[in-house]
């Protein structure tokens, strides 16, 4: 992992521990969600936590080719449009959480952000590469202090969390008031063939694409794992019960993304 260089994470007075472990409360997803997690046999609780550590730990190698192929690289132009809904100025710090191998990183650095990632597992902060301060840590515990950041970004990580809610939560206490969010999630197109062409492609072409290049298993919990994402409904009254207003979502590519943004409320 790279060594922290200028800026250094804004870390919480009250947590003594950046590498703290996964939150195991489960209170963060609605009924409906769990139910659909059930219905989709996928786990929920510690359980998820410990599946979706040890499943990037296990594909961090050869994630990027993964996802560029899987998304024929449109994933870098969805990254590139949720940084410009950021809509905050040059110099602004900036939390990449979940950030993975970094792609969000390298961006919010051209473009002159004060980054920093955070993630949970250790086997994707490995693979990154950018130079940014980095350090482990679940989404529902945040070691940042209350206030201290300008701005989020969060790339398809949201049905990755165990604590959603908690999450969220962090998201408000660690922005400050005027602050925004930027968060991207996969999404299935509204209108008919694109649709039916997403259905085939995301159930049956990713997860054989994924076990040729990579780890079949992981691949195959891809597509099963959007049964975790709340409605739009219900990530906006989250986003609203954590201090957000203008909760905005919108589709990208005719859908095959999702972007939500919102701004802290308060008086900057
Ligand atoms: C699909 S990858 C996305 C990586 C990167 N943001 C991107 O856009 O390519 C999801 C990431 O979420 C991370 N993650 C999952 N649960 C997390 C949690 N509770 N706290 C922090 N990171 C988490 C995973 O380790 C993984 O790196």
């Amino acid at each position: 992992m790279n060594s922290p260089v200028e800026p250094s994470i804004p870390t919480n007075p009250d947590s003594t521990d950046l590498t703290q472990s996964a939150n195991p409360s489960t209170a963060g997803i609605s009924l409906e969600t769990a139910a659909r997690a059930r219905q989709a046999d996928l786990p929920t609780g510690p359980a998820k936590t410990e599946l979706v550590q040890s499943m990037f730990d296990a594909i961090a190698p050869r994630y990027d080719l993964v996802n560029r192929t899987m998304t024929f690289g449109l994933d870098v132009r969805w990254r590139k449009q949720s940084l410009r809904a950021l809509a905050l100025p040059p110099g602004s710090t900036v939390l990449d959480l979940a950030c993975g191998t970094g792609d969000f990183l390298k961006l919010l650095h051209a473009g002159g952000y004060q980054a920093f990632g955070l993630d949970l597992s250790w086997g994707m902060l490995a693979a990154n590469h950018t130079g940014s301060p980095l350090a482990q840590a679940d989404g529902a515990a945040l070691p940042i202090a209350t206030g201290s950041v300008d701005g989020i970004t969060c790339g398809y990580a949201l049905r990755n969390f165990t604590d959603l809610g908690a999450v969220f939560q962090e998201f408000g206490r660690i922005v400050r008031p005027g602050g925004r969010i930027s968060l991207l999630e996969v999404s299935e197109p509204d209108s008919g063939l694109l649709r039916t062409g997403h259905r085939i492609w995301f159930r049956h072409a990713v997860p054989l694409i994924g076990g040729l290049l990579s780890d079949r298993t992981a691949y195959r919990y891809l597509p099963k794992s959007t049964a975790y994402l709340p409605s739009t409904a219900e990530l906006r009254s989250m986003l609203q019960e954590a201090g957000f207003s203008a909760v905005n979502r919108r589709g990208l590519s005719g859908g095959l993304s999702q972007l939500i943004t919102a701004s802290r409320s308060g008086r900057p």
